[in-house]
This record gives C-alpha cells, sequence and structure tokens, in this order.
C-alpha cells in the first residue's frame, strides 16, 4: 500500500494567546478605529508601526489594509503617475501588476532566471525603461540585491521591494526591504504574520512616508503616527494628496503585535520544515531543487522545484498522481490561470511580448506551500511522495 498524506495545505495556526487578549482588549474598549485612542493612550496600529520600524531598522512605517494596497501606495508616493512604465517580474503574483495597474501605469515585464528571481542581465537591459522598479522576492527568492541595487542606482531607477513572501528574509546581511527606497509586506492569513488582511510599508524616505500616511487616509490626524516624519515634511505633501482609505484597524494591530516579536522562531521552525522537504527531493531523477545562495537568509514558508523541459502531459500526470495520494502541488505552466498561479500572460490588460526565457522557466515550476501546522515528519513524508510519483512519471516518459 502506497502512503497518503492527509493534512491540509492551507491550515494555518491558530492565533497565540497573547494576541488573543490583546484583540479582546481592543474589542473591549471599542476604540477599533486607529485613531480613536483615549487620553494619552498611542493606540495599537501606532504601536505596531513604531515597533515594525524598529524591528527593520527603517525610520518610518505605515500600516495598511493589505499587501496590495502597502504596493500601490508605494507607488503613488514614490510619484508614478498614469501611462509610466513601472519594470516588475514576470513570476509573481497577481497583485503586483495590479498594483501598477491600479495607479494607470503600465507593467513591463523583466524575465525570471532559472534560479526564480528576477533575471538581472534582462533587467540591465532594460532599465532606461522605467524609473520605478516594483521588484517582488516572489515565493521568497531573492536575487543577488547587490548588483541589481549597482543596476538600479546607475539607471536612476527607484526600487519598491514586494516582501509579501520574505518578511524576516535577508540578503548579505541586510534585511528584505531595506535595499529599496520602500519595502512593503503582506499580513494576509498566508503570509509570515497573520491577521487576516493587513499590510506594513517601511521607508527612510520622509516624503515618501509622509504622501503614504496622508495617501491612506490619515486626515489631518497624522500627528497621531509614532512611526512618522516630523510635522514640517507634511506642510506642502497635505495639501496635494488626496486620501485614498486603505488605514489598518487596532483589532488588526494588537493581534500581530505579538506576531512580530515571535517572527525569527517561526522563520526558524519554516525553514526545519522546508530543508526536510528539500533533503528528501534531492536527487530525484528530472527534478530540479533550486538552490540558495549562501548570502541569502529565505524563509521557507514555500517550496519550488522545477521539472524542466518536460511536456505539458508528463507535468500534469505528476502533479495528478501526487494529489491523488494527498500532495497539493501548483504548477506556473498551466495554461489557464487556476487559484494562485497566475501567469504575466494572464494579465491580459497589460500587453506585452512573449519572454521565452519565462515561458521555459514557468512551464517547469511546482509550488508548494509548507504550513507551520505540518510536522517535520510530514515534510518527510511529502518528499517521498513527490520523489516517487515524479520519478514514476519521468522514467515511463
Ligand atoms: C507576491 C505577492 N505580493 C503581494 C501580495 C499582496 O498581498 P495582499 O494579499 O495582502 O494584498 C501577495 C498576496 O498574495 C503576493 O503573493
Amino acid at each position: 500500500m502506497s502512503e497518503i498524506f492527509s493534512g491540509s495545505f492551507t491550515q494555518q495556526e491558530p492565533i497565540s494567546e497573547d494576541a488573543i487578549e490583546a484583540a479582546l482588549a481592543v474589542l473591549r474598549s471599542g476604540r477599533l478605529h486607529r485613531y480613536n485612542v483615549a487620553e494619552g493612550e498611542a493606540g495599537e496600529t501606532a504601536l505596531l508601526e513604531q515597533e515594525f520600524a524598529a524591528q527593520m531598522g527603517a525610520k518610518y512605517c505605515l500600516a495598511v489594509a493589505s499587501g496590495g494596497y502597502a504596493l500601490a501606495t508605494s507607488l503613488r508616493a514614490a510619484g508614478v503617475k498614469p501611462g509610466d512604465k513601472v519594470l516588475t517580474n514576470a513570476f509573481t503574483l497577481a497583485p503586483v501588476p495590479g498594483s501598477i495597474a491600479s495607479v494607470g501605469a503600465e507593467p513591463v515585464f523583466v524575465e525570471v532566471a532559472e534560479n526564480l528571481t528576477i533575471d538581472l542581465d534582462d533587467l540591465a537591459a532594460k532599465a532606461d525603461r522605467a524609473k520605478v522598479l516594483m521588484l517582488s522576492h516572489m515565493r521568497g527568492h531573492l536575487c543577488d540585491m547587490d548588483r541589481l541595487m549597482e543596476i538600479c542606482n546607475a539607471a536612476g531607477i527607484t526600487v519598491i521591494e514586494d516582501c509579501a513572501h520574505t518578511m524576516g528574509a535577508s540578503w548579505n546581511g541586510v534585511l528584505s526591504g531595506r535595499h529599496g527606497a520602500v519595502g512593503c509586506y503582506s499580513c494576509q492569513t498566508y503570509k509570515h504574520v497573520n491577521s487576516g488582511e493587513g499590510g506594513l510599508l517601511i521607508t527612510d524616505d520622509a516624503e515618501i512616508a509622509a504622501r503614504a500616511i496622508m495617501l491612506s487616509g490619515s486626515y489631518m490626524l497624522y500627528g497621531r503616527h509614532m512611526a512618522a516624519p516630523p510635522p514640517e515634511v507634511f506642510e506642502q505633501v497635505k495639501y496635494e494628496t488626496p486620501n485614498i482609505s486603505g488605514r489598518m484597524d487596532n483589532l488588526r494591530a494588537a493581534i500581530l503585535r505579538p506576531q512580530l516579536r515571535d517572527l525569527d522562531t517561526q522563520v526558524e521552525r519554516w525553514n526545519v520544515r522546508y530543508r526536510e522537504v528539500e533533503n528528501g527531493l534531492r536527487g530525484t531523477p528530472g527534478l530540479t531543487v533550486v538552490a540558495r545562495p549562501a548570502k541569502e537568509v529565505y524563509v521557507g514558508s514555500s517550496i519550488q522545484f522545477l521539472l524542466l523541459d518536460w511536456s505539458e502531459d508528463a507535468v500534469q500526470e505528476a502533479v495528478r498522481r501526487c494529489a491523488a495520494r494527498g500532495v497539493e502541488l501548483k504548477w506556473f505552466g498551466t495554461p489557464e490561470p487556476v487559484a494562485f498561479t497566475s501567469r504575466y500572460d494572464s494579465w491580459r490588460y497589460a500587453e506585452t511580448p512573449r519572454l521565452p526565457q519565462s515561458d521555459r522557466v514557468l512551464a517547469g515550476i511546482i509550488d508548494m506551500r509548507v504550513p507551520l501546522t505540518f510536522s517535520v515528519e510530514d515534510c518527510a513524508q511529502i518528499a517521498r511522495i513527490i520523489r516517487a510519483e515524479v520519478s514514476a512519471v519521468y522514467q515511463s516518459a
């Protein structure tokens, strides 16, 4: 009898008791809106911003309604206007080009390399096409950020980092989100902290921070922010910046603060699980494990491998056989977008030429979530199942 995995790939851990207590205190107060604070009270949202800024070593932080909202707000705050072009990854998820489209700008897609990061040669070749790069650290893979910043600085490109999958990760000792002008994070359930929905934005740029705060719907209450630039920075900005409400509330902030304190521990727990799957997959015929560079500290909340140059039918057969044994794999090569596996050619609002290198890599990318509700033994079993089914399909092809 072949073994079958029975765990859920979408089940998160419960919210911790201290976070539940903090949420109950907010509920009991009735003061859920971030600016609804009692005399002398900072409010959970302002405290969250202050703590996250300190944790990331950033001057300013703004908490918002979602990661996607943080991306669009960063673009607006960085001065992107309708009709502008914005460089971004061909391998990413829908909210990234969506944030570019939401400000009326046009994505210019950059090829994905075989290690699943943005292709830096293609970026260098396209560097004269836009003044902003929305860099998605898709599925937690960090490119050589030193080289990326060299390319962008030389071309005068402002870098906005989409760190939805890299909260807690770093490159060459620098935290993800701290290389570019702005770092954006998602606090949505499937990310590294869970408030259902939510986002965070950090920057050292006072004007970007002031504009983002005004955009998020601070009215003239920006003085209540504790990770904001001084009032004089708002003097001009407050008249020029529209209110596009997308604030975080105190309830979500309350449950995020304890989770952020635990981030490093959670990262270690993810990585133990990731490495168990990775080690179990190494040496599987026909399967390429994605190499992780020594300069990268990653967060293994999901794992990707490649079935490079396989036929569509063979990939589909491997995915089907794993599913039959309880292992849910997502294939980025699927011709029609399914669930979260969107590809650059599914975003037809953005006209783009074919990207042959990305087509080849995307056709081989298999993606799997690694929730913390899996035990290390679960991860070993999952790897055994994938190994057996991928080998069987490969050998019969
Ligand atoms: C790569 C990436 N960027 C940004 C986002 C946007 O985050 P949110 O769902 O909080 O808007 C997501 C969410 O799935 C994502 O996967």
